[in-house]
């Protein structure tokens, strides 16, 4: 790898490669995100490798291991190119078929296809629902790329931002564009990057210092993993961007010791930026010097939070300071330091690239560009999305999403980690961006979208998130660490029944202290779950509060399992499968439950094959009589 001494020669570079690319050539892209790797796509590309050698083909097609691309549900996925053929659910002995029916005869493998709702077959990736109402500017090119390939970043014009912002802008007109842009941060606060780089550049010293913040903690989130895994130079581009404008020149990647992939790709593509002179001393021949440190965080949600991941950096405990000077002023070794979220520095490329007023025409008044979320939960399609700022939550879970599964009814949506809110039916068509969300009392957060269906109880997802945030708070401060206790024991109360007059109030009152006087953001913003979901839910925490019911049938405490006896055929399923021998009866003998024993881990209302449906779960309802050893023969009983 030659360093590359000017943007010329960069340019150079990307005609020489994109010259011996051959965009009519079979190529097999496999992805090789975690969730596909989880289904076995390693063995995937294993087996096209193979197949492929058998056929004598290897020379005539190329297969890409890629990053994410987003489908997650139908992992593994492959797409032929150039026609975009797309397979999903694959597995490493359906591809002798893909080679000799695709590769060879050029038919599609119609099993392999996606299905629609009306039975009809799809075979074109960018047809699929899920894909087709996307608007994947930032994520689409994991698709493409070999993360580990810095030549397939250039080829698809990868560098060519840096190479511009350093040779046809000066930093003050990068940082103009940028504010243009209104480019607001895509790790939760949606503050203004321009602003804060702003801030950082012109603070007093020499020495400053920018972030990439990849520590993504929040349960349920993986885009900014993705993006890192799948293509981790557009990241790493928009970064060097960024320290031109701000005039730093040395950089940091925080990224979450789980995320081995991650960690993987990413100190491959500094390896090879700085073979090829995108890193190190005089950029592209040019006059700016610049560097990268990868430094991985042990796992701690609240090391995500700005002034403890600096913390962290220095070598310390990653603890939230008190911010009276803000770390773009006062940050790493109290240097200037600038912050932003992974996804918030992918989209500097694309701003520098294709201009301020591009990126202004997507989006909505106060939220410009495109946002990726990670849509997981209730719901049909699970996966990374991304789509501009301003579509509906309706539109993302219904015709991206594809609705919920097992037709049951949507119940609600969780927006913004576990510091989000729930947002009930009624506001499904909530153009979403940062500012709607946070009126509704939830916020766009890092991106994470958790969809809930009708057999949610809303009382134990407030109790589960507050648990999480128990765990992670830091306990520095009195108000989060208290407050959050407290919650959880009044929370844990109610779910077990014996919750009392007034606790609504307290937690509303506690959730209002935290709010006003926690020390970060993980405090002032914990109270959302509880507070959202009181304020849309109300009902059901009265109801377990005086009925001492659980209507989603959750709570353990407020249910109980019953076999019906007139449906019962006495089959034995439920009592082979119940762990703690709480099922009576023997064949021929209708079955009964001992309450004293049953756990209610709920096995035999799974295992009940769905033709009998004898076991039912009830929550306050009188339960059913029962008559012990009666007979059932051929469907009667005696
Ligand atoms: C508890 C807590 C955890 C956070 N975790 C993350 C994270 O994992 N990734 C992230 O980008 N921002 C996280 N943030 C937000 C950061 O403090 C900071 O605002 C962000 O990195 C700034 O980047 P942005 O302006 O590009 O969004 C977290 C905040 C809090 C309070």
């Amino acid at each position: 790898m030659p360093k590359l001494k000017s943007a010329n020669e960069l340019e150079q570079l990307r005609k020489k490669i994109q010259s011996k690319k051959d965009t009519d050539k079979l190529c097999v892209t496999i992805c090789s995100g975690t969730g596909c790797r989880a289904y076995g796509s390693e063995n995937v590309y294993q087996s096209f490798i193979e197949e492929l050698r058998r056929n004598d083909l290897l020379d005539k097609v190329d297969v890409l291991p890629t990053g994410c691309h987003g489908y997650c549900e139908r992992g593994s996925i492959v797409v032929i190119l150039p026609k975009e053929i797309c397979y999903l659910k694959v597995k490493p002995e359906d591809v002798p078929e893909i080679v000799t029916t695709t590769l060879i005869k050029n038919e599609v493998v119609d099993r392999l296809l996606y299905v629609g709702d009306d039975g009809k077959k799809i075979p074109i990736e960018g047809d699929i629902p899920f894909y087709k109402n996307q608007k994947r500017i930032i994520i689409g090119n994991n698709r493409l790329i070999n993360p580990t390939k810095i030549e397939d970043y250039i080829a698809l014009g990868g560098y060519s931002a840096l190479a511009k912002a350093l040779f046809e802008m000066t930093p003050e007109t990068v940082l103009n564009e940028v504010k243009k842009a209104n480019l607001r941060g895509r790790g939760g606060g949606g503050f203004p990057a321009g602003i804060k780089w702003e801030t950082t550049r012109s603070a007093p010293g020499d020495v400053k210092y920018v972030i990439v913040n990849a520590d993504e903690g929040d349960p349920g989130a993986y885009m900014d993993r993705s993006l890192l895994e799948g293509n981790p130079h557009s990241v790493l581009e928009g970064l060097i961007i960024g320290a031109y404008a701000i005039e730093a020149h040395e950089g940091f990647v925080y990224v979450r010791q789980e995320y081995p992939i991650a960690v993987e790709n990413l100190t491959i593509a500094l390896e090879q930026a700085h073979k090829y002179g995108l890193l190190g001393s005089h950029i592209l021949g040019s006059r700016f010097n610049f560097d990268v440190i990868i430094h991985r965080g042990a796992g701690a949600f609240v090391s995500g939070e700005s002034s403890a991941l600096m913390t962290a950096i220095e070598g310390r405990v990653g603890e939230p300071r008190p911010k009276y000077i803000r770390t773009a002023v006062s940050g790493i070794w109290e240097k200037p330091t600038n912050i932003n979220n992974v996804e918030t520095w992918a989209n500097v490329p694309l701003i520098i690239n294709r201009g301020a007023d591009w990126f202004t025409s997507i989006g909505t008044e106060g939220s410009k560009g495109t946002k990726i979320f990670s849509l997981v939960g209730k719901v049909i399609n699970t996966g990374l999305v991304e789509v501009p700022m301003g579509m509906t939550l309706r539109q993302i879970i219904y015709d991206i999403g594809g609705g919920i599964p097992k037709g049951k009814k949507f119940k609600a949506v969780q927006t913004g980690g576990p510091s989000g809110g729930c947002i009930p039916e009624n506001l499904l068509d909530l153009p979403i961006d940062f500012d709607e969300l946070s009126k509704v009392g939830s916020m766009m957060g890092s991106g994470g979208m958790i969809v809930m269906d009708e057999d949610t109880c809303m009382v134990d997802i407030a109790r589960y998130f507050v648990n999480f945030l128990v765990g992670e708070s830091c306990g520095k401060c009195v108000p989060c660490r208290e407050g959050l206790k407290q919650m959880l024991i009044i929370l844990n109360n109610i779910c077990n029944g014996k919750g009392k007059d007034g606790d609504i109030e307290l937690l509303e009152e506690i959730g209002e202290m935290m709010s006003a006087a926690s020390l970060c953001a993980l405090g002032t913003t914990a109270a959302n779950p509880v507070l959202s979901t009181i304020k849309y839910f109300r009902k059901e925490y009265e109801v377990h509060i005086v009925e001492k019911r659980c209507p989603a049938g959750v709570c353990k405490e407020l249910i109980e399992y019953h076999i019906l006896q007139e449906r019962c055929q006495a089959c034995l399923i439920c009592a082979r499968n119940c762990p703690v021998n709480a099922i009576a009866g023997e064949k021929g003998i209708v079955h009964t439950i001992d309450h004293k024993k049953c756990i209610k881990c709920g096995i035999c209302f799974e295992v009940c094959p769905s033709h009998f449906n004898a076991v039912i779960k009830l929550s306050g309802e009188k339960p059913p009589e029962v008559s012990y050893g009666m007979k059932v023969t051929r469907g009667k009983r005696e």
